[in-house]
C-alpha cells in the first residue's frame, strides 16, 4: 500500500560509534516495523549510484567516499505515513538544525556524517529499498 513504507540506512559514522542498537530502538519505539534489514558495505561506485541525484552537487565526491568508508545497515520500515513520520524522527539534514530528540540531533556528527538516511518520497522509498533488497527479502 502506498505511503506505508520507507527506506533507511544507518550510516558509517553511526555504525562505527556502536549506535546501531540505540538508533534501531528509537525507530521501533516510534512505531515502525522492520520489514527487511541487512548490514553491508558500499563501494564508492555503488554509493555514487545510490546518490546519483546529487552528482552535480559540490559535496557528491566526499559523500561517496564517506558512504563507502565503513559498514551501513539498510532497512525497509513499515508504518502509516512512513515517509513523513520517519523524516520527522530523523530531523534536519544538518544536525545543527535538527530538533531536540531526533536521531540526527542525538547521533549525527556533521551534515555529511549525519547518522541516518530517510527516503523523501514513496517513489524513492521503493527505488532505494530495491537497491538493497530483492523481492523475496522485502515481502
Ligand atoms: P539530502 O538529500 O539533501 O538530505 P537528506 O539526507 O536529509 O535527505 O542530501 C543527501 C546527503 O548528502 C545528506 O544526508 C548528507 C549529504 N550532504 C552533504 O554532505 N552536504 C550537504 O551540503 C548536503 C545538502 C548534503
Amino acid at each position: 500500500m502506498a505511503g506505508n513504507r520507507t527506506f533507511t540506512m544507518i550510516k558509517p559514522d553511526a555504525v562505527a560509534a556502536n549506535n546501531i542498537g540505540a538508533i534501531t530502538k528509537m525507530i521501533e519505539e516510534a512505531g515502525f516495523r522492520i520489514v527487511a534489514m541487512k548490514m553491508t558495505k558500499l563501494s564508492a561506485e555503488r554509493a555514487g549510484q545510490f546518490y546519483a541525484v546529487h552528482k552535480e552537487r559540490p559535496f557528491y565526491n566526499d559523500l561517496c567516499q564517506y558512504m563507502s568508508s565503513g559498514h551501513i545497515v539498510a532497512m525497509i520500515l513499515e508504518k502509516d505515513n512512513a515517509i513523513a513520520d520517519f523524516r520527522k524522527l530523523i530531523g534536519a539534514t544538518n544536525p545543527a538544525d535538527a530538533e531536540e530528540g531526533t536521531i540526527r540531533k542525538l547521533y549525527a556528527t556533521s551534515i555529511e556524517a549525519n547518522a541516518v538516511h530517510g527516503s523523501d518520497s514513496d517513489e524513492n522509498a521503493q527505488i532505494e529499498g530495491s537497491f538493497f533488497f530483492s523481492d523475496i527479502e522485502k515481502f
